[in-house]
């Protein structure tokens, strides 16, 4: 997203002003002032969520769509409830029970909802790069909700927000990312937006579960790579566990399911270890959890566990994202008098 008009954060009572529209595609469209400016605003909207009435009149008069062709719990329900507590109608469409499944293309059911006249769209599809594909055929604002396996970037977006809250400035810390690289879009996102905040990032993983050329990657953006869970957990300030991504699996990626855990669960032993070594390291997820895969109930339900606090963090952020994309713009991206990219 561009840098908005103003650098001061609004109060959410104040948020009208001006802002040049952009999509959010990708966590690499954030320079770090930009992610700076949106936890901000986030904290702000955060507040909001503790009231009685929640309504800002922020939106009022925008329409946002969210379209969601895999399945979701927290991003569509945190994007639907942070449109409407920004005054946005919201309209939810998935592709179970849409005309999709009478063979209409994604570009034909794209456009169709376009053409009523909506202001954007969270568009969440299994190929990756279907957001960016879709940014170019329609108008609107696109917000990448989850696209395959590439990025999720409200999710690390809301990841960095939640950890900030417990540990304040992530420059310097240690976050380990556990699990499921192969097929996780959340670890895309995260390195990129961890990195921008000056993280220092650790990706484990069983070889298999390693993405292809992840050895380079590391090499270009400094980031760590191991094999070995129980080296890594002693010494960080987050581990954040992911999904075993069953769904995503052809083959054998793992022996048993039992071999998974234990060699990389968050087992009750190393949730021992991880707080004798560092009582105030933190638990991430993004959900949703295999209880007993990746992570113990013992681990989840933690006091080092964040992952509700995560979920709570996903309205705030996502408040914040459609207000630096919608708030106080008065013509279709693509028309920015200001110049700006749509
Ligand atoms: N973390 C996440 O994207 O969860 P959902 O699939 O429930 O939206």
């Amino acid at each position: 997203m561009t840098t908005a008009t103003t650098a001061v954060a609004p109060t959410p009572e104040a948020a009208t002003r001006p802002r040049r529209r952009r999509h959010l595609l990708s966590s690499a469209d954030l320079s770090l002032p930009e992610i700076r400016e949106i936890l901000d605003t986030a904290a702000e909207m955060h507040e909001v969520q503790r009231r009685d009435v929640k309504k800002l009149p922020t939106l009022r008069g925008r329409t946002v769509v969210n379209l969601f062709f895999e399945d979701s719990t927290r991003t569509r329900s945190s994007f639907e409830i942070a449109g409407k507590w920004l005054s946005a109608d919201v309209i939810n469409v998935s592709g179970k029970g849409s005309s999709t499944s009478k063979g209409e293309s994604l570009r034909d059911t794209v456009l169709t909802v376009a053409a009523m006249g909506v202001d954007a769209l969270v568009i969440r599809h299994g190929a990756s790069g279907a957001a960016h594909q879709v940014s170019q055929w329609v108008d609107a604002h696109v917000v990448n909700a989850g696209d395959g396996m590439h990025e999720h970037p409200t999710q690390a977006l809301l990841d960095a927000y939640t950890m900030e809250r417990r540990l304040g400035s992530l420059e310097g810390r240690h976050v380990a990312i556990v699990g499921d690289l192969t097929h996780s879009r959340v670890v895309r996102s995260n390195l990129i937006t961890l990195g921008r905040l000056g993280a220092r990032v650790t990706l484990v993983a069983p070889p298999t579960l390693m993405p292809a050329g992840i050895g380079a990657w590391s090499q270009s953006d400094g980031f760590a790579l191991s094999h070995d869970l129980d080296e890594v957990l002693p010494g960080v300030d987050v581990v954040m566990m992911l999904r075993v991504q069953r769904e995503r699996m052809s083959g054998g990626f793992f022996p048993t399911p039992r071999e998974y855990t234990v060699g990389y669960g968050l087992t009750r032993d190393r949730l021992r270890t991880l707080v004798a070594a560092n009582p105030e390291a933190v638990i991430c997820h993004p959900g949703p959890m295999n209880r007993g895969l990746e992570i113990a109930a013992d681990a989840a339900d933690a006091a080092q566990s964040l992952i509700l606090e995560q979920v709570s963090a996903g309205v705030a952020v996502r408040m914040s994202v459609l207000y630096h994309l919608l708030a106080g713009s008065d013509e279709r991206p693509g028309h920015d008098h200001e110049g700006g990219e749509s």
